[in-house]
């Protein structure tokens, strides 16, 4: 089979688009033929070696999928061939990726694609899905009537967690670097989208919401604890979970004062059953239309490496390139 894999961690350029055995399922695996994958920025940061994981020789890169199963383990009994799914959380802790042809998943891991969503929008809201999910709904435990702000409501997180927060009841306050992609978090739901480059986000949050937001959920990679403390209400929750570098100074006073809970999570670290949970609901919301995936192109897997590069220089560059997630067909 095709696949996009590394023998060493490093640049993009480390990046092989070659062939490999298709794996054979043992035990609970399910044995998927790949139709869609994406790129996430934790793709990238174990493709450089900058988050230093347990990796399987030749690693193929990549955490979504979405496809179909061609076959079943011995003991796998969740689905049957033919069946299509979606997953994530492959690639990590010592499992294989799936930028493939043909990937070998633990059942445990994949979740029935609802009739009517394209393998593209499966693959599309995967990591990002759930990670909105846990720390929305299992985390911060996200009300209907709250608000919430969030900013970078175009980007793979963001969007995913706009979306989600409306279809819980909540009113939406979220941030984008161009006057389109303001349009954009609009058409995703938000009630209020600040330009952050061309505009002032404090002043703007503080006269939508006098009294505060009720749940802050930080994307950025180096937060403004002092601005964000101040503009959360009484009770406010934030959620923190990206930055592994940051080391910002953090106003205590003024947060316990206000009786503030601040949660930390990565999407890797969360069960099956707390994924499964998640990929549930998402999928109730991808079958009635309240979740649309933002994708901003299609590559084929030849283009793995540019893909990883584009990405990179997005989230981390922050070059504001990208609107969504880069979808890669196998
Ligand atoms: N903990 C976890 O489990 C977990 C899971 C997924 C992702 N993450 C992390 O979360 C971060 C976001 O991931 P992603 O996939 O959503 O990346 P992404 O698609 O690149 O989105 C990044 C967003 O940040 C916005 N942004 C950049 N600078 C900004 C600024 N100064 N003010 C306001 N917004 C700004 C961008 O807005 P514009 O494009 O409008 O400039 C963009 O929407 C990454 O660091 C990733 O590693 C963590």
């Amino acid at each position: 089979m095709k696949a996009a894999y590394i023998n060493e961690p490093g640049p993009p350029e480390n990046i092989i688009v070659g062939d490999l055995p298709v794996p054979e399922p043992t035990s609970t695996q399910v044995l998927v033929q790949v139709a869609a994958t994406d790129v996430n920025p934790i793709d990238t940061y174990i493709r450089s070696g900058a988050i230093a994981m347990q990796l399987p020789r030749p690693y193929i890169v990549g955490c979504d999928l979405a496809g179909t199963v061609k076959k079943l383990g011995a003991d796998a009994r969740r689905f049957r061939a033919g069946d299509r799914v979606w997953g994530s959380n492959q690639g990590l802790m010592g499992r294989q990726g799936t930028f493939a042809e043909y990937a070998a998943v633990d059942e445990s891991w994949l979740y029935p694609i609802p009739a009517g969503v394209s393998d593209e929008a499966a693959a599309a809201c995967s990591l990002v899905g759930i990670t909105a999910y846990l720390g929305l709904v299992r985390d911060a435990k996200l009300q209907s009537g709250e608000l919430l702000f969030i900013n970078g409501g175009t980007g793979g997180v963001g969007s995913m967690v706009v979306q989600m927060a409306r279809a819980i009841g909540a009113r939406v306050i979220t941030t984008a670097g161009t006057d389109d992609k303001v349009a954009a978090c609009r058409e995703l739901g938000a009630d209020l989208a600040i330009n952050y480059k061309t505009e002032d986000v404090a002043a703007r949050v503080k006269e939508f919401a006098p009294k505060g937001v009720n749940l802050w959920w930080e994307t950025l990679r180096e937060p403004n604890f002092d601005q964000t403390v101040e503009l959360l209400a009484p009770r406010g929750r934030m959620v923190l979970m990206a930055g592994r570098d940051a080391r910002p100074p953090f106003p205590v006073g003024p947060f316990y004062v206000k009786d503030c809970r601040l949660f930390g999570f990565a999407m890797f670290n969360a069960t099956p059953e707390q994924q499964r949970a998640a990929a549930a609901d998402i999928n109730l919301w991808l079958a009635g239309g309240q979740l649309k995936p933002r994708i901003d192109r299609v590559l084929p897997l030849a283009e793995t490496a540019a893909a990883h590069r584009l990405q990179e220089e997005s989230t981390v560059g922050r070059s504001g390139t990208l609107a969504g997630k880069i979808v890669v067909r196998p």
